[in-house]
């Protein structure tokens, strides 16, 4: 398993290790997927029988600058992956990213309930581009994956916007958060339960996993600081008033009908889980 210092890498390590299973989780010194040749290495040494790769290049704006990087660790590795998995017949579970559609508003008059499985890709940024690219080399070798699209992804591990929005108002009256790019929040905890539930279904190919509802991200902040009972205000701002380096999505619903489904289970409540990492972080 990768990606064991990141968010989900973190719950799934927790997840394996609350169940005694034996697993390899390498840094990314151990294994620096920027170097797929050593990737190759890895996996012909160690001979894994299942992979979950949660490493990726996850730095949206500084992608724009170090588009080879973010492409090597998002694409070029995940190909050796599924090459390996192939040719071994081992699964792969893999992570993705609603950055892979193009986010626009008119999108979201188009698929009302977010995103379906097969909507065309059409990212914005070079972040969501090699992540796409690293969908269809999975798609295009064939073997045996799972490919799962989150959104919005907040975990007790790593860095997050509830802990960036907790950190803030500390010392902040008032955080000025963007409330036209909407989206549903994601919990990793959800995501490995949701993954895991998939898995004893045998559910391969791609699947979205996210939160229902649809909400901006100041409304997202100015949960985070009610059920935490911060006095701190959320003024609502446009993306105008808050550039960024990569353009971000407007609209990031992902549709988890087919998930929901295929484990016979709605999508979590994105408020029940927020209240429950709050009371862990
Ligand atoms: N965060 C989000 O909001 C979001 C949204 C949608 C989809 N996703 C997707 O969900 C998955 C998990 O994201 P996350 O938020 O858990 O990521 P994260 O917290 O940013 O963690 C990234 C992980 O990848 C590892 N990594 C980075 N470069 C590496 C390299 N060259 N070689 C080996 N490992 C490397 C990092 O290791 P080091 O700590 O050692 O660098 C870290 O363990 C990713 O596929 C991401 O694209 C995330």
């Amino acid at each position: 398993m990768t990606g064991s210092s990141g968010q989900l890498g973190y719950e799934w390590s927790q997840w394996l290790i609350n169940r005694n299973l034996t697993f390899l989780s390498p840094t990314s010194t151990e294994l620096n997927l920027s170097d797929p040749d050593r990737v190759d290495l890895y996996l012909t040494k160690t001979k894994p029988t299942f992979i979950i790769n949660c490493a990726a290049y996850t730095k949206v704006d500084l992608a724009e600058d170090e588009i080879q990087l973010a492409d090597t660790i998002n694409h070029r590795a995940v190909s050796r992956v599924a090459i390996y998995s192939k040719n071994q017949q081992v699964p792969v579970i893999h992570y993705s990213t609603d950055y892979v559609f193009n986010g626009n508003v008119l999108d979201g008059s188009k698929y009302p309930n977010g995103y379906p499985i097969e909507a065309q890709g059409n990212p914005t940024g070079v972040y969501g581009e090699t992540k796409l690219k690293g969908e269809t080399a999975l798609i295009r070798n064939g073997g045996d994956f799972l490919v799962i699209r989150v959104a919005w992804l907040s975990g007790r591990h790593g860095n997050n916007f509830v802990k960036t929005m907790l950190r803030l108002s500390e010392n902040m009256d008032e955080i000025r958060v963007v409330s036209d790019q909407l989206g549903s929040p994601t919990f990793a905890s959800d995501v490995v339960e949701v993954t895991t539930k998939l898995l004893e279904k045998k559910i391969s190919g791609i699947r979205h996993v996210s939160s229902r509802e649809l909400i901006s991200w100041a409304d997202f902040a100015a949960e985070i600081m009610k059920i935490s009972h911060r006095d701190t205000t959320i003024k609502r701002i446009s993306s105008n008033e808050y550039p960024t380096k990569a353009k971000r999505p407007l609209y990031s619903k992902l549709d988890c009908t087919q998930t929901e489904s295929d484990i016979g289970e709605e999508m979590p409540d994105w408020r029940e889980s927020l209240t429950k990492l709050l009371a862990e972080i």
